[in-house]
């Protein structure tokens, strides 16, 4: 079986990378992935030493690349991870979300087609359906909830979605969409919530909170988004959509204070600052199609997942600190000074 991982060099698409070589000992593994700021060679570096494992360098949109990988590699899967996939960098800059998300999952389908892929899965997000209101929480995403889109990059990804299922249904090639609700763990890109309060935290510095801190995220720990992905590949039906999510609803707020209080950091360090333009409310998956369907269940409840995450982020620190220090040092400043 050969497998072809896009976006691979990046927080979820490395601990699925991660997830195959410990259990699925028949994969062979290809990562492409452009290495844009989000993409780290070194967090692949204990793959590299795998012999099941090959890395290759380059872009999804590009077409012309694209085919010829495909045309030397009898692949039978491609799981898309690639993708530009922050809401904040999307406000600022839609163009390259456009050019990644929609025109590069065009380009996967196109090879994926003419090259006779036995399962493409598109990895999507609950940020396709919009938001639910805070002062309904009986209300959950499931996989019949309309497409709603807020910022750039969600409707960038709802649509690549479309066009999945459009390939599908046209073409028959077999495809498969999942949704999945915020994920937290190893690897995750400092510029998300998660890990740029710790990282901040653990230099003491203020942490951005925007509006009140009242909005909910639907937190995931990454190793259960990786197993959902690999049952859905075994077992999931062509044509459908798979929404993936622990029913594990937090206030920002709550999740700010809960890493503080685990590092034994003040909320001194806490700072309300503008809120960003179109600011979805609430996130919250139904996950029972999957669970009914293929047996997924989450494993890790989030008061453990978020200290192992915490504790990574202790044993990494060379990992985090070479980010911080690089170009995500100009971002910070000109995303959050004065904001
Ligand atoms: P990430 O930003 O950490 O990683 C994205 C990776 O894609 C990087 O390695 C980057 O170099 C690569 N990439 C970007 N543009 C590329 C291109 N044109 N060609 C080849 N490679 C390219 O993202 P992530 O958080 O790991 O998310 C992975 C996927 O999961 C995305 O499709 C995202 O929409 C989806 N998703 C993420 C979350 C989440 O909470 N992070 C939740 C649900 C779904
Ligand atoms: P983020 O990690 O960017 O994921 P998403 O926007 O895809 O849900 O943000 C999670 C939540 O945290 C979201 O409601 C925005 C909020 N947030 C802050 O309050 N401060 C920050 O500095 C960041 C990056 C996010």
């Amino acid at each position: 079986m050969k497998i072809l991982v896009t976006g691979g060099a990046g927080f979820i698409g490395s601990n699925f990378i991660y997830y195959l070589l410990d259990n699925r000992p028949e994969y062979e593994i290809v990562c492409l992935d452009k290495l844009t700021y989000a993409g780290n060679l070194k967090t692949l570096k204990k793959a590299l030493n795998n012999d099941r494992f090959t890395f290759t360098k380059g872009d999804i949109a590009d077409r012309d690349f694209v085919d010829k990988l495909f045309q030397n590699n009898q692949f039978d899967i491609v799981v898309n991870f690639a993708a530009e996939s922050h809401v904040d960098r999307s406000i600022e800059h839609p163009d390259i979300f456009l050019r990644t998300n929609i025109i590069g999952t065009a380009s996967l389908l196109d090879a994926s087609k003419k090259y006779g892929v036995k399962r493409f899965h598109q990895v999507s997000t609950d940020e396709v359906y919009g938001d639910l209101p805070l002062d309904r929480t009986d209300l959950f995403f499931t996989e019949e909830t309309p497409i709603h889109t807020s910022s750039p990059y969600s409707a960038s990804k709802a649509s690549a979605d479309l066009l999945t299922l459009a390939y599908f249904r046209t073409y028959k090639l077999p495809v498969t969409v999942s949704r999945c609700s915020n994920n937290y763990g190893p690897y995750h890109f400092p510029e998300k919530l998660i890990p740029l309060i710790i990282t901040r935290a653990l230099n003491d510095e203020s942490i951005p909170v925007y509006g009140q801190g009242l909005n909910v995220r639907d937190w995931l720990y990454v190793e259960d988004h990786c197993k959902a992905i690999t049952m859905i590949i075994d077992k999931g039906r062509e044509g459908e959509i798979y929404n993936i999510g622990g029913h594990n609803e937090k206030t920002n707020i709550d999740v700010v204070k809960t890493v503080l209080s685990i590092l034994n950091k003040p909320e001194s360090l806490i700072t309300y600052v503008k809120d960003r333009a179109g600011h979805d409310l609430r996130y919250a998956i139904d996950p029972s199609k999957i669970s009914r369907e293929l047996g997924w269940i989450p494993e890790t409840r989030f008061d453990s997942g978020i200290k192992k995450t915490v504790e990574w982020y202790l044993e990494n620190r060379t990992w985090w600190q070479d980010i911080i220090n690089g170009e995500y040092k100009d971002y910070y400043n000109k995303m959050y000074i004065n904001r």
